[in-house]
């Protein structure tokens, strides 16, 4: 252990046993380092640390405060293990509500990406910049499928820094992580085969379901431990399954990461019953604490499995970057690819090349990390002061979700049409879902500063809750 996480052991330890009562204030960094013989950087990243944790929180002129206790609610299990959908038919819902969050002035706690703001925008451009300069005319060939070679490169060794061995020829660079995740569902599907999926589930997953033609399992899912392995195994036994499409960090739109063990369970399963996996996990460099989640392809299987992620949320959406580490799939993705979009822009893969090769995403993505737990913490934070106590504000680490549950005859389509009235955007759960089940629910996006004006927009939304319960 290094010395910051000794350091952090011991004051979590201490919060703890009672030593600091919520809301007292830690000792400062500088009476901290002094006491403990270590650098004031050290004590800094200790105290770093824990407030990405959720076990303090900094205020400006304070200094760090034990943080209240989030204690997640009861949650009840529904009956059935999954649900099966042989039609999928996504109605207008899920177009109209990501069309709406276009409009100029809109609270937009219902987008799916973090606040733009949070990229290193000079960096990026400058990075775009160069590299069009640069840019020699056999760009477009060099930059073919399978994709940049030094951008894979740099992939690979990501991996290999969570311990994983991943080829830079299992590589492929996509047009973001949703042309990935189309790609590799394409390769192992054909119309009509049974795919399985979260409920509730990212909206792209059912789309593009849809799209295919495939028909659908959504498993029982929990919002703070993920797919419930018993009732994919008891699908996976009465079904004959193709693939899975299941996100293990920081999951959208409930936020959990699925535990270690169940991702060992869950890459066991699937080698026993021979099923693909495609993993999506976009969210996993947002992540609390000190170590980056590892996927369910660090495990067992890894051969059948699809590792999908990108850059868009992490550094830069518009770039539209991603890719797949498509094991024994890569040929087939990169024939896929050549027949549909050919292949992830040049100009955009030199200039994420570059941007990578110059500056340091690390130090990037540490302050965004840090950021985004202070962000959520704060939104949580006044969710709970002004939402009536009936409803659930589900908090995960990580990511920048928080997913809510309000009473089950109040329809969240319903506040998203009377919140909108009041130009304060949320994602209801009728997008996530195939079925009613979540009706009730909406996903907050927690990136974004908590302003004046956001803490207007939460207690919109807690006023019209309260109106519509009095119904
Ligand atoms: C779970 C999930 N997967 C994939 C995507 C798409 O990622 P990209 O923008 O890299 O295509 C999103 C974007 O919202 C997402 O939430």
């Amino acid at each position: 252990m290094s010395k910051y996480e000794q350091l952090m052991a011991s004051i979590r330890n201490q919060i703890n046993d009672g030593v600091w009562d919520v809301g007292e204030k830690l000792p400062s960094l500088r009476k901290q380092s002094s006491l403990s013989g270590l650098s004031l950087m050290t004590v800094l990243n200790a105290y770093q640390a824990l407030e990405s944790q959720g076990l303090v929180v900094s205020h400006p002129r304070s200094g760090y405060l034990v943080a209240p206790k989030i204690t997640p609610p009861e949650y009840k299990k529904t009956k059935a293990n999954y649900h099966a959908t042989e039609h999928i038919n996504s109605n207008d819902l899920i177009f109209d509500v990501l069309q709406t969050s276009r409009q100029p002035d809109l609270i937009n706690f219902g987008s799916a990406y973090p606040d733009p703001s949070l990229y290193p925008r000079a960096q990026i451009n400058r990075s775009l910049a160069t590299a069009a300069k640069s840019m020699p005319t056999s760009a477009m060939l060099d930059n073919f499928p399978p994709g940049n070679e030094e951008l894979r490169q740099i992939i690979s060794k990501r991996y290999a820094t969570q311990g994983m061995s991943i080829s830079p020829d299992e590589i492929v660079i996509t047009s973001g992580a949703l042309e990935g995740l189309n790609l590799c569902l394409q390769s192992v599907t054909q119309p009509g085969d049974w795919v399985i999926v979260e409920s509730p589930t990212f909206y792209g997953s059912i789309q593009s379901l849809q799209k295919l033609g495939l028909k659908a399992l959504a498993i029982r899912t929990h919002p703070l431990t993920g797919i419930d392995i018993d009732a994919l195994e008891a699908a996976l036994k009465t079904h004959d399954v193709k693939a899975c499409w299941l996100m293990t960090n920081y999951q959208n739109p409930m936020g959990f990461t699925l535990p270690l063990d169940n991702k060992k369970k869950l890459a066991s399963l699937l080698k026993q019953y021979q099923v693909y996996l495609i993993e999506d996990d976009v969210y996993n460099e947002l992540f609390s604490g000190n170590k980056k989640p590892l996927p369910t392809k660090a495990f067992e299987h890894s051969d059948m499995t699809m590792h999908c992620s990108s850059f868009s949320k992490s550094l830069v959406a518009g770039f539209r970057i991603g890719w797949v580490a498509a094991g024994s799939q890569a040929k087939a993705i990169q024939k896929l690819q050549l027949m549909t979009t050919m292949a992830a822009s040049a100009p955009m893969q030199l200039a994420m090349t570059r941007f990578l090769t110059t500056t340091s995403y690390e130090t990037h993505l540490r302050q965004l990390r840090r950021t985004l737990a202070q962000r959520k913490y704060a939104m949580w934070k006044r969710l709970n002061q002004y939402m009536p106590d009936d409803v659930n504000i589900i908090f995960s680490e990580g990511g920048y979700f928080i997913w809510i549950e309000l009473p089950e005859h109040i329809n969240a389509y319903d506040l998203y049409l009377k919140a909108l009235k009041h130009n304060v955007h949320i994602a209801p759960g009728a997008m996530f879902s195939l079925t009613e089940q979540f009706n009730h629910c909406f996903r907050l996006n927690a990136s974004f500063e908590c302003t004046d004006q956001h803490v207007d927009g939460i207690k919109t939304l807690a006023s019209l809750v309260k109106q519509m319960e009095r119904k």
